[in-house]
Formats: C-alpha cells, sequence, structure tokens
C-alpha cells in the first residue's frame, strides 16, 4: 500500500491511552501486574483491583514511585458486591472507567474422576461468574458516559487443551463465548468488548507449575515448543492490553486475540518431522 497519507494514522503524539481511566482485576502480580504497568506508561490512570493485600499494596507503591498514577482497591472478584464497589470507587476516584482488564483467574489442573462440586464453584464464580459480574458493573458505567473498552484475559486452553484440565477449559471456553454476546449487546453503547488469550506467560504462577515438574526440565521443554524458543513475558501481554483498548483497534471487538508466542502454529510435536 506504500506509505501512510498524512491524516490517516494516528492523529496525535498523545500516549494510547492519554486521559483514561483502567480497572485490571488480579494486578497484584503476574500478568495483571504487566498489564497494570503497560497502561499506566500508556498514559491510562489504573486502579488495580486485588484479592491480596500486600500484593495490590504492593503493585500500587511499585507504579506510583515510577510518577504513574494507580489506586489499589481490595477486591474479590469472586464476589459481585466486591467488584461493583471497586468500580465505584474507581469511578469516585477519577470520574470515569474506560478500560475494564479481567485478568483475575485461577487455574485447576486435576484428574476429572477426583474433581469435586467444591473445585468447580471455586474456579467458575472466579473466572467465569465473577469476570461476568464485574463486567456488569463496569458496563453499568460505561454505558452512561458512552463507551469503553473491555477485556477478558483467557486462555490458550478455551482453543486447544490437555487432559485433566476440563473446568479450566469449560471457564475460558465460556470466557470466550461471553465475549462475542457482550460484544454485541454492548456495542450499541459504544462498548467493545474482546478476549486475550496468552499461552505460557512467565509469572508466579508458571514459575510455581515449573517448580511442581523439576524447573529446569521442563522449562527446557516448554521453550522448545515455541518458534522462538521462548514464551511470553508480563510486559508483552501488557503492551498486547493497551493497544487493544486504544482506539488504534477499533476494529476488534467480539474477537478472540490468542497471543501464545506460534505454540499453536505448529502441527505435530512428534520426533522427526
Ligand atoms: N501464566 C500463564 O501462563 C497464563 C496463560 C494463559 C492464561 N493465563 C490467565 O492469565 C490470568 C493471570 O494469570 P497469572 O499467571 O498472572 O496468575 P497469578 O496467579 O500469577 O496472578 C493472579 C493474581 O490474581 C489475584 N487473585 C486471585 N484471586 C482473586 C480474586 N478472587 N479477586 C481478585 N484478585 C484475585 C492473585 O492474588 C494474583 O495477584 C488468569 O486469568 C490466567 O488464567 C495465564
Amino acid at each position: 500500500m506504500g506509505a501512510v497519507m498524512a491524516g490517516t494514522s494516528s492523529e496525535s503524539a498523545l500516549p494510547l491511552l492519554a486521559g483514561k481511566v483502567a480497572m485490571v482485576t488480579g494486578a497484584g502480580q503476574g500478568i495483571g501486574l504487566g498489564i497494570a504497568w503497560e497502561l499506566a506508561w500508556a498514559g491510562a490512570r489504573v486502579v488495580v483491583a486485588e484479592l491480596n493485600v500486600e500484593a495490590g499494596q504492593g503493585a500500587a507503591l511499585a507504579l506510583t514511585s515510577a510518577g504513574l498514577d494507580v489506586t489499589f482497591v481490595e477486591t474479590d472478584v469472586a464476589d459481585p458486591a466486591s467488584s461493583a464497589r471497586a468500580v465505584q470507587t474507581a469511578h469516585e476516584r477519577y470520574g470515569a472507567l474506560d478500560i475494564l482488564v479481567n485478568n483475575a483467574g485461577i487455574t485447576t489442573f486435576k484428574d476429572m474422576f477426583e474433581v469435586t462440586p467444591s473445585d468447580w464453584d471455586k474456579l467458575m464464580n472466579l473466572d467465569l461468574r465473577g469476570l461476568f459480574f464485574a463486567s456488569q458493573a463496569a458496563a453499568r458505567v460505561m454505558k452512561e458516559a458512552g463507551g469503553g473498552v473491555i477485556i477478558h484475559i483467557s486462555s490458550n486452553h478455551a482453543l486447544a487443551t490437555l487432559p485433566h484440565s476440563e473446568i479450566y477449559a469449560a471457564a475460558k471456553g465460556g470466557v470466550n463465548a461471553l465475549t462475542r454476546a457482550m460484544a454485541l449487546s454492548l456495542g450499541p453503547h459504544g462498548i467493545r468488548v474482546l478476549s486475550l488469550s496468552p499461552g505460557f506467560t512467565d509469572t508466579p504462577h508458571y514459575r510455581r507449575w515449573l517448580a511442581e515438574r523439576g524447573e529446569a526440565e521442563t522449562e527446557r521443554a516448554v521453550n522448545a515448543l515455541h518458534p522462538a524458543g521462548r514464551i511470553n513475558t508480563p510486559q508483552e501481554i501488557g503492551q498486547l492490553a493497551a493497544f487493544l483498548a486504544s482506539d488504534n483497534a477499533r476494529a476488534l471487538t467480539g474477537v478472540d486475540i490468542t497471543a501464545d508466542a506460534g505454540l499453536s502454529a505448529r502441527l505435530y510435536t512428534a520426533d522427526g518431522f
């Protein structure tokens, strides 16, 4: 297509999210923390909605020490009333809520014959039910304001999975289905809804998983599954989230963006192919 014509690319040199207010759930560590950093660097004021008070306060302190505008709100996303309070606090503190990133989630990998109703409820209450009601609370505010963006952090397990991951795969598959339905319901109100599905990402959660399996050897095996021999960092997922939340991604709603560092591009993993 050649060079971009004057006036057709980004209209200004302002940071991507200048003037925006964002809330990131589970932003005390891992992917959520990476997202909080990148949204804030992109100009957004950020609410860290986190269950773990120490982690949430630590994240807020680290970002504010870097000169970024961040507020921690103790939040249990598994409790819809708690999410609604966090949305209200964000609105009172900053006068708006333009972006919600539903990142908080837990993972359960367990032999399906050993899964209990309580395992099912615990994961679903956060990863699917909690995510929906946090979105509902935020969408009410966004609808009043005439627009916004909701990004669900899903997983590549929504698309293809492994044995013993029934609850997690079902929840994340549900998240991707919710993305489509919510995009249709909220589109008329100027609200875009996307899911962002990371593959392997180097977080404390991933490090715990590695440690259970013999860290160095498993890490080498995981890296080898990826075209560039490396997995995602939380910062990279954060950079994608900042782009998706920005007006530069206006063309996207109701779809999933899979960010798996090329893992799913490979057809076979057997030796000799
Ligand atoms: N790390 C990966 O490889 C990977 C891959 C695909 C998808 N994901 C998804 O990314 C998201 C974050 O994963 P991670 O690896 O950073 O996890 P993590 O366990 O490292 O961090 C999760 C954060 O969420 C917080 N949290 C837990 N329960 C909460 C609740 N009820 N309310 C509010 N906050 C709560 C935790 O305190 C923690 O700070 C999850 O939704 C996960 O399914 C992760």
